[in-house]
């Protein structure tokens, strides 16, 4: 018998085939502290989590039996990848089935960003009828920096390109020739930072992306440039954009990620007017999350199993 331990809320529809193989155990007990999974870890077979708990090497070392760790969604950066490859422990993702979901998230914040709908909202079920100080702008013929063309990052360009707007895109992998067909401009992170009237990020949270938005790139921006990042928090420096929006230089973020996860209560974006904030809901559809269960549960039981597998 295989034993696979969920720790993170997975679509239980979605983990339909590991629930009913008659070789898997499985125990679903989320929220767990790293002691408490140091303590119980040594059990399993594979372990599977969403970006909540944190795979720490002090974790996969007491993994004595941990084949597999299967991560429900894209960024693998709540897995400490160096350690699991030094322990042999194979790590794989669900790279594609939250792309939609996460790209229409990023569509609705740029929105609302737009329109001001969240602070509209709020004063509007507080009691008051302002329908002066949210005029907002539209999307047409704006441009949108897209930095991050992978599979969100596309998908994003194509629908601003369906709206009407200009999409300028940076990626180092991105050849002209694929950029052209969707209808996208290549253009250096300097360009778009200089010329966009929105930005939004796609990009893996790494070394190289690490603030690659922040003070120096804030005092070239162009001015009134609303910003997007339903990717990674610490792809920009939240200190910095606080400081370029206070300073007129921004004119609003929307931002579903942060560089610590939750934010801290005195953080400065959850009180500033002109950022709107979700929860890390990128990924957050019911059809994304069966999408992103059933793809590591058909992975890990084959890996259980010795057969080939897709993606490690
Ligand atoms: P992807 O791997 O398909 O695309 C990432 C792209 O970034 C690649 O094309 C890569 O070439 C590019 N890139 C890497 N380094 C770069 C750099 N220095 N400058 C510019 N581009 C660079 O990934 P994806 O599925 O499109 O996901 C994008 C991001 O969104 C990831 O960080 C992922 O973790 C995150 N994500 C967040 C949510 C959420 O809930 N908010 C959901 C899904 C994915
Ligand atoms: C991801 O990388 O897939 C996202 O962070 C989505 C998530 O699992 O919440």
């Amino acid at each position: 018998m295989y034993k696979v331990l969920v720790s993170d809320p997975i679509s239980d529809l979605g983990l339909q085939q590991l629930t009913e193989a008659s070789d898997v155990e499985i125990v679903k007990q989320a929220g767990l502290s790293e002691d408490e999974l140091v303590s119980i870890i040594g059990q399993f077979d594979a372990l599977l989590v969403r970006s909540q708990t944190k795979v720490t090497r002090r974790i996969m070392e007491a993994g004595t039996n941990l084949k597999v760790i299967g991560r429900a969604g894209v960024g693998v950066d709540n897995i400490d990848l160096e350690a699991a490859t030094s322990l042999g422990i194979v790590v794989i993702n669900a790279p594609d089935g939250n792309t939609i979901t996460t790209c229409e998230h990023t569509f609705a914040m740029m929105m609302a960003l737009a329109r001001h709908i969240p602070q509209a909202y709020k004063k509007t079920v507080g009691g008051e009828w302002d329908r002066k100080s949210f005029v907002g702008v539209e999307l047409r013929n704006k441009t949108l920096g897209v930095l991050g063309l992978g599979r969100i990052g596309s998908e994003v360009a194509k629908r601003a390109i369906a709206f009407g707007m200009k999409v300028l895109g940076y990626d180092p992998f991105m050849t002209e020739e694929r950029a052209e067909k969707v209808g996208i401009k290549l253009a250096s992170v300097d360009e778009i930072i200089r010329n966009a009237d929105f930005m939004t990020v796609h990009t893996p949270l790494t070394s190289e992306t690490h603030h690659m938005i922040a003070g120096p790139q804030f005092e070239v921006m162009k001015k009134g440039m609303r910003i997007v990042n339903c990717a990674r928090g610490g792809i920009i420096d939240e200190y910095a954009l606080v400081e370029a929006i206070d300073q007129g230089i921004v004119h609003g973020a929307a931002f579903d990620v942060f560089e610590h996860e939750p934010p801290a209560e005195d953080h400065p974006f959850l009180k500033h007017p002109k950022i709107i904030v979700t929860p890390h809901l990128g990924a957050s559809t019911v059809e994304a999350q069966e999408n992103v269960a059933i793809d590591v549960a058909e992975q890990v039981i084959h890996i259980l199993r010795n057969e080939p597998f897709k993606n490690a």
